[in-house]
């Protein structure tokens, strides 16, 4: 066998290879110094770091600049020239991305103007109230206006605005699509007959568009009197109206009326 045969014929040829020196002459080999190894060195390359691939971005934060790219754009609108030079500032909107629920005003006035804020004047105040009433704080609602200027108060009316003319609810609306699309409210509530036929493109009024559930851009709307319109409302018809059409808005949500008691 091959692996028995291999050490015996080493010894018997180095055997041989002595004999044959001795026969030479050869009286002494020298004997070898064990031989020291230098160390195998591999040549290894360093492997290179692979860039790691960037983290998936953030759909929230995405969304969030989108929204303030887009108060950029609003801040420069100069599409509607009355507006743009009468406005001490846009108001564009404040509140929380995928709300539950989102308000939808008219236009900015005069507080508003001032603040940058929508709904921060006295029908802001009832607005609050609205809102707090139907069980949410401010802060979780989205408050915004289908007109980001607001249109300066028509001849002799004090710090009144003037309704918005169609021109300029036609110049603001792709803005206020855009807002609607990023922030996507879960339900939407039209505050008062300009903003609800803005936004239904109908010339029906706010009495009879009140109390239905419509479709906004695929998200159930409700139609209500303006808060403002409770400040003239010495019968309190308008204060009950607003809240029927709140408990139409919590029953769309699936949500407790928590002003009803449990029984
Ligand atoms: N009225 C509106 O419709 N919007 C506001 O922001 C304030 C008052």
């Amino acid at each position: 066998m091959a692996d028995d045969a291999t050490p015996i014929d080493l010894t018997r040829q180095v055997r041989a290879h002595l004999e044959s020196l001795r026969s030479a002459g050869v009286m002494f080999v020298p004997r070898g110094e064990p031989i020291a190894l230098a160390p195998l060195r591999v040549a290894v390359t360093p492997r290179q770091a692979e860039p790691l691939p960037p983290p998936p971005p953030d759909p929230i934060a995405v969304r969030k600049r989108e929204l303030t790219v887009l108060a950029t754009e609003v801040e420069k609108c100069d599409r509607c020239p009355e507006l743009f030079s009468t406005r001490r500032q846009t108001v564009f909107g404040v509140g929380p991305i995928d709300p539950d629920v989102a308000f939808i005003g008219e236009a900015p006035g005069g507080d508003e103007d001032r603040a940058g804020e929508p709904f921060v004047g006295k029908a802001g105040q009832l607005l609050t109230r609205i809102i707090n009433g139907c069980g949410f704080k401010r802060e979780e609602v989205y408050i915004f206006n289908t007109l980001k200027c607001r249109p300066p108060g028509a001849t002799g009316s004090g710090s009144a605005n003037r309704p918005p003319t169609l021109e300029e609810c036609e110049n603001c609306r792709p803005f206020f699509e855009r807002q609607f699309d990023i922030v996507k409210p879960k339900h939407v509530v039209a505050l008062g007959g300009t903003a609800a036929k803005n936004l239904l493109n109908t010339s029906t009024g706010i009495t009879k568009l009140r109390g239905k559930v419509y479709t906004l851009r695929g998200v159930p709307l409700i139609c209500t009197f303006h808060p403002s319109a409770m400040l003239r409302d010495e019968t309190e018809k308008t204060r009950r109206a607003i809240w029927e059409d709140m408990k139409l808005l919590l029953k769309t949500m699936g949500r407790p009326n928590p002003n009803e008691k449990k029984a």
